[in-house]
């Protein structure tokens, strides 16, 4: 298994600090130091599956595959569109794909690593040759737009990569997905209500609540073990790693796991600044800024860690 190609999307529409402090009460200097964050990127006129789609094509492009030879469509979403049909299902719809396997995934902001690893079990279980992989998220729908606390962190985007399955080849050295209780719920969202002739729950709302310290503190010590863990199975010496590609939550965890794990920076690639926590997406935008920049050689060692609510986390390594 190895990427064939890598794409992503953002929205037009940039959102910056200067331009939320006129939605709610916050400051450019309180966002950029906790956070990092500058601009994120905000959809107008667009759903999930309009992200997904221009990302897949420009993945796609540079896979130089057509999309009639996708065998297999994966969305990873926490924002689909509608509950039927999936993300995937109008994917496959809007590239003109006669026939595929297509379906969503939900693993909330460790989607790249469940995603990743489901579909390369897949394609070696089917044979199929390749697979298209969406990592796309519209998290301004979710966002209380009048809560500070998490109005600021959050932007939509969308990543995706191409898949193709050689024999005897995999780029995948190392792949851990986890999830643990959200015992007292740190991240979650509201959702629809049980409403029928035979139940009448009152509807609550949509919106995403998040403990921040609590999150700050799964995040730091569960990135920290996962990846520690994954060094020691696969014998990678750390010194060994060309780049850590983290979940773009906050710069305040990346910097907190850097000193932690005495990784140098510049070894974990952050674009936060310029788009905020777009979930499930954070690491497939990363990979192809990276892979566009020419930053990413062939051999080199690449560890991804995600994480998020569920809680979910886990990591991958990638040998280029
Ligand atoms: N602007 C100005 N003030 C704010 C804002 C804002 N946007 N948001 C909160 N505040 C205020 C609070 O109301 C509070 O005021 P008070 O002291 O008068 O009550 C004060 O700032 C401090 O609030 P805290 O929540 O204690 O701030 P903290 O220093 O913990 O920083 C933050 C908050 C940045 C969210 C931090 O907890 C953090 O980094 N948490 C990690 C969470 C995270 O990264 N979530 C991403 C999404 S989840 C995921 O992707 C897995």
């Amino acid at each position: 298994m190895r990427i064939l190609g890598t794409g992503c999307y953002l929205p037009k529409n940039i959102l910056s600090n200067d331009d939320l402090q006129k939605l709610v009460d916050t400051s450019d200097e309180w966002i950029s130091t906790r956070t990092g964050i500058k601009n994120r990127h905000i959809a107008k006129g667009e759903n999930t599956s309009d992200l997904a789609t221009k990302a897949a094509r420009t993945a796609l492009e540079n896979a130089r595959i057509k999309a009639e030879d996708i065998q297999l469509i994966v969305v990873t979403t926490a924002t689909p569109d509608a509950f039927v049909p999936g993300v995937a299902h109008k994917v496959l719809k809007n590239l003109g794909i006669s026939q595929a396997m297509a379906f969503d995934i939900n693993a909330a902001c460790t989607g790249f690593i469940y995603g990743m690893d489901i579909v390369n079990s897949l394609m070696k279980a089917h044979q199929f040759k390749y697979a298209l992989v969406i990592w796309a998220e519209v998290l301004s729908k979710m966002v209380d737009w009048n809560d500070r606390n998490t109005c600021v962190l959050f932007g939509d985007g969308a990543g995706a990569v191409v898949l193709e399955n050689i024999q005897g080849e995999n780029q995948i050295m190392y792949a851990s997905c986890t999830a643990i209780p959200d015992v007292d719920e740190a991240l979650s969202s509201g959702g629809l209500a049980v409403n029928n002739p035979f139940n009448t729950e009152e509807q609550d709302h949509f919106f995403l609540n998040m403990k921040g310290q609590d999150v700050f503190k799964f995040a730091v010590s569960k990135v920290c073990e996962s990846v520690s863990v994954a060094l020691a199975k696969t014998g990678v010496d750390a010194q060994d790693v060309d780049y850590y590609v983290l979940h773009q939550a906050n710069g305040r965890i990346l910097d907190y796991v850097a000193k932690k794990l005495q990784v140098p920076e510049e070894k974990i690639y952050s674009n936060i600044a310029n788009t905020g926590n777009t979930s499930a997406a954070s690491i497939p935008i990363v990979l192809d800024v990276m892979n566009l920049r020419g930053k990413l050689k062939k051999g080199m060692k690449v560890v991804l860690t995600g994480f998020g609510a569920g809680l979910t986390y886990g990591t991958m390594i990638i040998e280029w």
